[in-house]
């Protein structure tokens, strides 16, 4: 049976890196539905951009199913189709962006998805423009700013338009000002996404309810008492429980 609400479901997925004993997830489970708005924080080598690797096929999980929009998926082949429909901001803007200018990062997704020249440059710019950021469309994009980049590899991204977002520390090094209108751009879409994020204020503006990772599995939020206030221990800065 397919549930129509499912956009992702991990069942049991175990990962860890070649040559290394560390299990980084653990039999984990994590379901995405239609609407849903999921953060995830937790400490640094936790797993999380494993877990985001793995959904999207670039870790190949060493047991477990992944399921996207209710279909299971097993080889490359599955796994290209589901890169256009699922978007992942890379934790490092370089990472994701290769072009010279900002136009062409932007356009490359469209293009690749099989649009015209000038319909995925119409697409790009239309992109930029939804995130007021048309100003920088000739730029050289690898002498933008840290927020800048970060804008650029997002809209690059949406241009794909796709059906659910997976962000893995948007927030890392933005000031400000960029973290607002990061936060404006988010809360303005109408599709269901997934972020990680060290920053409960900011997870707390974007999401309804935001998970931890312990031991490579997902704890719920009604798993976990997320609570924010000063602590000397190595968690305080995340959710996590007092036994
Ligand atoms: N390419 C890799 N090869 C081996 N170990 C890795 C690799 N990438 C990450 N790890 C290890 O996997 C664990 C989880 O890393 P990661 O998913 O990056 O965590 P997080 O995003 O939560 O900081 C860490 O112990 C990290 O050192
Ligand atoms: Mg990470």
């Amino acid at each position: 049976m397919i549930d129509n609400d499912s956009v992702i479901k991990l069942e049991d997925i175990s990962f860890s890196y070649t040559g290394s004993d560390i299990q980084v997830l653990d039999h984990l489970n994590l379901e995405i539905n239609k609407g849903d708005r999921i953060g995830l924080i937790a400490p640094n080598g936790s797993g999380k951009t494993t877990l985001l690797h793995t959904i999207m096929g670039l870790c190949k999980p060493d047991s477990g199913t992944i399921k996207v929009f209710g279909k299971i998926l097993n080889n490359e082949k599955d796994f290209l189709q589901v890169r256009s429909k699922v978007g992942l901001l890379f934790q490092d803007s370089d990472d994701q962006l290769f072009c010279p200018t900002v136009l062409e990062d932007v356009a490359f997704g469209p293009l690749n998805l099989g649009f015209s020249r000038t319909e995925a440059i119409d697409i790009a710019e239309k992109t930029l423009k939804r995130l007021g950021i048309q100003l920088f469309e000739h730029s050289v994009t690898h002498k933008l700013s840290g927020g800048q980049k970060r804008l650029v590899a997002l809209a690059s991204v949406l241009a794909m338009e796709p059906e659910v977002l997976l962000l893995d520390e948007p927030t890392a090094g933005l000031d400000n000002k960029v973290k607002k209108k990061l936060i404006h751009i988010l809360n303005s879409l109408d599709i269901s996404y997934f972020v990680i994020s060290h920053e409960f204020d900011f997870a707390n503006a974007v999401t309804d309810k935001i998970y931890s990772m312990e031991n490579g599995r997902i704890l719920r939020d009604d798993e976990i008492h997320i609570h924010h206030h000063e602590h000397v221990h190595q968690h305080g800065k995340h959710p996590h429980i007092h036994k």
